[in-house]
C-alpha cells in the first residue's frame, strides 16, 4: 500500500492532507523519515509515527475505553464532553464509533469501533452477550429484590418481563447484575422495577472481556486478538 493510502486509511485526514503530511517531513517509518507519499510499505506489523507520536497500522481499530462519567457516547453529545474528546482524533476521523451506549454518567468498558460488521453484530438485539454491572443502589439491598431482577421485572413498553442473568450482593449497597440485552437504560430500570434505585453505574465485563484494572479512568488501548476472543466468550 503507499504510504499516503495508509495515512489516509488511518484517520490522518482528506489524501490531500495526507500527502501534505508525508511531503513535509512529518512521518516516519522504521525511525526514518519518509517523505514519499507514494512509496510502497508493506502493513503487516507496521507501525509509523506522526509527528513522534507512534501508530501501529490497523485495517480495523478495536479499541476498549474505561468511559469516565460525564461523557456522552456521541459524536454530537447535547450537555456533556463526547468521549471522543478522550481519543486520538485519527479515530474520529477513520470512523470509528461506540459499540453500544453508555449512558453519560455510567463509568467503565466500552468498546468502540469502524468495523461496521463487528459492531452491528454486538449490537443486534439477537446477539445476546453477557455485560456485567456493577450499580451502587440508593437502599439497601434485599433477596426479594435480587429475585425479582433473577425472575424477570416487567419494563415500561416491554411485552415481556427481562430476566438478569445473575443478580447478587456483593455489598449492602452494591449489586453485581448480569444482563443479556442492551436496551435503553435497562439497568437503572429494572433495578427500579425491583423496587431499589441506582446511584451509580459501572460496566466491567462484556462477554469473557473484564476492563483491565490497569487502565486509568478516562485511558484507551487497542483490543488484541486475545481481547477480542475474550469478548466472544461468555
Ligand atoms: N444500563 C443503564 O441503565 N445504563 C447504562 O449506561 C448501561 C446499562
Amino acid at each position: 500500500m503507499n504510504l499516503e493510502s495508509v495515512l489516509f486509511t488511518q484517520g490522518f485526514g482528506s489524501r490531500r492532507q495526507c500527502r501534505a503530511l508525508i511531503a513535509d517531513g512529518r512521518v516516519t517509518i522504521a525511525g526514518s523519515v519518509c517523505a514519499d507519499p507514494d512509496a510502497d510499505v508493506a502493513t503487516d506489523n507496521l507501525s509509523f509515527t506522526v509527528d513522534g507520536t507512534a501508530w501501529p497500522y490497523h485495517e480495523h481499530a478495536y479499541l476498549l475505553l474505561n468511559k469516565p462519567a460525564g461523557y456522552e457516547c456521541s459524536r454530537e453529545p447535547q450537555h456533556h464532553l463526547s468521549v471522543f474528546n478522550l481519543l486520538p482524533p485519527p479515530f474520529a476521523e477513520r470512523g470509528v464509533q461506540c459499540v453500544g451506549r453508555l449512558d453519560q454518567d455510567t463509568t467503565g468498558l466500552l468498546l468502540l469501533s469502524d468495523d461496521g460488521k463487528f459492531v452491528h453484530a454486538f449490537t443486534s438485539p439477537k446477539r445476546k452477550v453477557p455485560k456485567v454491572y456493577l450499580a451502587t443502589t440508593r437502599h439497601p439491598l434485599d433477596d426479594l429484590q435480587l429475585k425479582a431482577l433473577r425472575e424477570g421485572v416487567l419494563l415500561h413498553g416491554e411485552a415481556k418481563p427481562i430476566a438478569a442473568v445473575a443478580a447478587q450482593a456483593r455489598g449492602e449497597h452494591m449489586l453485581e447484575l448480569t444482563v443479556l440485552e442492551g436496551k435503553y437504560h435497562q439497568v437503572k430500570r429494572m433495578v427500579a422495577a425491583a423496587g431499589n434505585r441506582v446511584e451509580a453505574l459501572h460496566r466491567e465485563r462484556i462477554g469473557g472481556l473484564v476492563l483491565p484494572q490497569t487502565l486509568a479512568e478516562g485511558a484507551w488501548q487497542w483490543l488484541d486478538e486475545a481481547a477480542l476472543s475474550a469478548l466472544r466468550q461468555g
